[in-house]
């Protein structure tokens, strides 16, 4: 019997997608994956242009400056993590310093409890590195010129763009940025709340890049620019000085680097505390078996969420930024301190967190931070993650400058063992101290085979960062899924502190009942993190935005 031809065709389809419920943005050469539009498009057209995948981050993360205020920033710091088309690898550490006026416990009160002073307002703020990063980036590895990958940023900012449903939304609700008049006059129009497609127009932004289009970082940390905000600062207490801004430096280190199922996994080194959590959950996982009742069931979660609750336990106590603070990494990546782990997991039963460290808990809030991945037809890959900590950071914009300043403070431990605003406790090794780095989650990570590329991916959510890295990463090589499905997926989350599970909705009613059976309490949460993902594969690039927010890719 002959089929016909459309059954053919589907057949055909079938045995291409093999249990594929999505598809990602296929493309030959080169792929951009952001969270927003603007930003793709500007991305996608340095690629086509003859720029790099460096030229194009550089535009992106302008751009997103512009367009996703909320994270996009000139006035936070992150993570590029690279690979460069002979193999080597390099990682830009852009993360924002403490002010050389910080001290130990400078957010604490007469009574010694943490205030919100490392959240909201002028003090929460570090000295930001973006700029920095991205000039260094751009000297190292870009080919473009630098005036050039600012112009759509610039022009954005000058001619507006029309604000996309989730900005109105975040820009209406939030609370920080009614409580300073610059901030409340640029984003919020005075309470002429700006509805989705309504332009949002950024003049005084637009000066503070043209600044930087002309002069480079020069442009940020001199000049005009730190002097407004370092006179600013001056004026509400704030700390950041001139010559703060002056000594901030951008460095380059070495990627971490491991492996997985014959796998290596180029990721962030501290003072990320992402990589070494992810190396130390995948070793957890490898060749446990975790995997084999399939991707979503109770004894999967089950037992991932195990090795997340030990690996998040070593980094509230040993982790902080190197400059100051040994960190043990070769010892928590040791095989045996690995196998340790792995033989304390029951796999019928959840340890309770206190058995493996002692701590204290409070709710996780959501914040913002934003992630993207660029793939070049030269083979230049980038992975970039950068924040400003919580949703339109403390909420103080510079006037007269345009750009939120971060909350990146934060970050450190106001009090070494209680939490912060992600609800992480932390150590004495990511206590306050003058110029050190505060310890962060970001995990832009890249995953090869041999010397190939499979993965480069990465995302915001705070504490849940890593989680979702490894989730995808998972997805991919243990269960087979294509990089959209396995972005799509719903996710889960332990992070030692606070003794509990969180899961997206899409586990289902009977999983979380054995998960709780297990000795899990189960906390249900809306869809959180959003994963920026590029996969490689039969001659195809696949971007994978993640629908749960307006995220795009765009590829030739
Ligand atoms: O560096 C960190 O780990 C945090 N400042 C990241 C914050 C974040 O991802 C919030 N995003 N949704």
């Amino acid at each position: 019997m002959h089929l016909h031809r459309p059954v053919l065709m589907l057949v055909a389809i079938a045995q291409a997608f093999p249990l594929t419920a999505a598809q990602p943005v296929r493309a030959r050469r080169a792929m951009v994956v952001t969270r927003e539009d603007h930003a793709t498009r500007a991305g996608a057209a340095v690629l086509r242009s003859g720029g790099n995948a460096v030229d194009a981050a550089v535009c992106v993360a302008f751009v997103l400056a512009v367009t996703h205020p909320s994270a996009g920033n000139l006035g936070g710091g992150g993570f590029l993590l690279a690979r460069l088309p002979g193999g080597r690898s390099t990682f830009i550490d852009f993360r924002e310093k403490a002010p050389a006026g910080a001290s130990h416990d400078m957010y604490l009160d007469a009574g010694g409890r943490p205030t919100a002073d490392s959240l909201v307002g002028w003090r929460a703020a570090g000295v930001p590195g973006t700029v920095r990063g991205l000039e260094l980036a751009h000297r190292r590895y870009g080919h473009k010129p630098w005036a050039e990958l600012l112009q759509p940023a610039i022009l954005l900012a000058k001619s507006g763009f029309p604000v996309p449903y989730s900005l109105a939304v975040s820009l209406r609700a939030d609370e920080k940025l009614p409580k300073f008049a610059e901030s409340r006059r640029i984003f919020l129009h005075d309470g002429q709340y700006l509805k989705p497609g309504d332009l949002l127009i950024q003049p005084e932004l637009a000066q503070t890049l043209e600044r930087i289009a002309r002069l480079g970082a020069a442009g940020f940390y001199e000049g005009e620019t730190a002097q407004r905000l370092a006179q600013a600062m001056r004026a509400h207490g704030g700390m950041i000085t001139a010559e703060d801004l002056r000594n901030y430096q951008a460095v380059e280190r070495k990627p971490l680097e491991g492996s997985y199922r014959g796998y290596t996994i180029l990721t962030a080194p501290p003072p990320s505390s992402g990589g070494v959590v992810l190396l130390e959950m995948l070793g957890i996982l490898e060749n446990s078996g975790y995997e084999r009742e399939g991707a979503g069931s109770a004894a999967a979660i089950h037992y991932a969420a195990e090795a997340m609750r030990r690996a998040y336990a070593d980094r509230s106590q040993f982790l902080g930024d190197p400059d100051f603070v040994q960190v043990p990494v070769a010892r928590l990546l040791s095989r045996e301190h690995i196998a340790r782990w792995r033989a304390s997991v029951d796999p019928y039963r959840a340890t309770p967190s206190a058995r493996i460290r002692p701590g204290a808990a409070v709710p996780v809030s959501a914040a913002s931070t934003t992630h993207f991945s660029i793939a070049d037809a030269e083979g230049t890959l980038v992975s970039l993650t950068y924040t400003i900590n919580g949703n339109f950071g403390s909420g103080v914009t510079v006037p007269g400058l345009g750009f939120l300043l971060n909350n990146e403070m934060d970050d450190f431990a106001a009090k070494p063992g209680f939490p912060n605003n992600f609800g992480l406790v932390q150590g004495e090794a990511n206590a306050i101290q003058p110029g050190k780095r505060p310890l962060s989650c970001m995990t832009p990570t890249i995953v090869l085979h041999g010397n190939r590329p499979l993965l480069v991916l990465g995302s915001p959510g705070g504490a849940r960062i890593i989680n979702a890295v490894l989730e995808v990463i998972l997805n991919v090589i243990d269960f087979g899924m294509n990089v959209q499905d396995a972005v799509n997926f719903p996710r889960f989350h332990h992070q030692w502190r606070p003794d509990q599970l969180d899961v997206e909705p899409g586990i289902s009613p009977d999983t979380i009942r054995l998960l709780e059976q297990r000795g899990h309490r189960i906390r249900k949460l809306k869809p959180f993190c959003e994963v920026a993902a590029i996969a490689f594969g039969d001659g195809w690039l696949e971007g994978a935005p993640d629908p749960r927010v307006e995220a795009t890719a765009e590829g030739y």
